[in-house]
């Protein structure tokens, strides 16, 4: 579900009145980028960070866009009557006015943003949390997975191979590694020890990881960055998944078999009580 006002190329408009080009790259080649930042009572949950990975993302597919970012989306969210939202910011290339595989380094980039309702996580209780069920399956996306780009088919197909399995999410394995989620970052937990993946082109630059990994570092929490074996999922004694529109999730089972006992982990808990906490930092002006 959207809400009432999109934004495209500089202007407010109904969805029905926001058009772009049958050529947009965007449209034709995925040839495009983009962001979901989570609103929370009308302010923007980590948005620098969002922005910093935009601008990495734009400069990594050279796409040339410039724009008051930050002030377009605290706009967009106050068109939309502010409260709890999910903000989705896309930058296409732009449109030839026919298609062309080749592109020419001056073109006017497409800029369109929307925001969809969103429930506060960070109302919820530990106990309110839904536990994610996954699958694990192969990696079949590009070696650039660093870029938040919207070529996102494969992640598409397999999401719904793990819904038609009864599972909400999928943890990719490339060359005997696991790398992440479909639309989400992973981490596994051992005996007090938070794992989770190392930065590379292999996955997203998530976010929510980033903070996990702050938050850890704050209370004291040890963790490593490290290449992880499908394997050790069998004796973690918690996997956890992260996202903006996650938060961090603890994961209570993976194809069929419980997590440990299939319980939420108390290092979850105490992951979930310092994001909370993060969260009132947050929205009260001290963090
Ligand atoms: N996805 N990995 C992938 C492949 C993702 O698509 C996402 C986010 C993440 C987590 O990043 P972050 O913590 O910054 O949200 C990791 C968004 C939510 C999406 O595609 O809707």
């Amino acid at each position: 579900m959207t809400t009432d006002i999109v934004y495209l190329n500089g202007r407010y408009l109904a969805p029905e009145q926001a058009q772009i080009s049958v050529f947009d790259r965007g449209f034709l080649f995925a040839d495009s980028v983009y962001e979901v930042i989570p609103y929370y009572q009308g302010i923007g949950f980590r948005l620098q960070q969002h922005l910093d990975r935009l601008a990495y993302s734009l400069r990594a597919v050279r796409i040339k866009a410039e724009a008051d970012w930050a002030s377009i989306l605290d706009e967009l969210v106050q068109r939309n009557g502010g409260g709890n939202l999910s903000v989705y910011l896309q930058v296409s290339r732009g449109s030839a006015g026919y298609r062309t595989h080749a592109y020419d380094d001056e073109m006017e980039p497409t800029i369109f943003a929307c925001c969809s309702p969103i429930k506060d996580i960070y109302e919820l209780g530990p106990d309110q949390v839904e536990g994610y069920n996954v699958i694990v399956t192969a990696d079949l996306r590009w070696h650039r997975c660093d870029i938040k780009s919207t070529g996102l088919l494969p992640n598409i197909l397999v999401l719904q191979q793990a819904r038609e399995a009864g599972a909400d999410e999928a943890l990719l394995v490339r060359d005997g590694l696991l790398s992440e989620g479909t639309s989400s970052n992973l981490f596994l937990v051992r005996q007090g020890v938070i794992y989770t993946p190392k930065r590379s082109s292999e996955i997203l630059g998530g976010t929510t990881r980033e903070l996990i990994l702050e938050l850890a570092a704050e209370a004291g929490i040890p963790y490593q960055e490290v290449d992880i074996r499908p394997e050790e999922l069998a004796t973690a004694d918690e996997v956890w998944v992260s996202s903006s529109t996650r938060g961090v999730a603890p994961v209570v089972s993976i194809d069929g078999e419980p997590v440990a006992d299939g319980a939420k982990g108390p290092l979850w808990r105490q992951m979930f009580a310092l994001f909370t906490c993060f969260q009132h930092r947050l929205m009260t002006g001290e963090a």
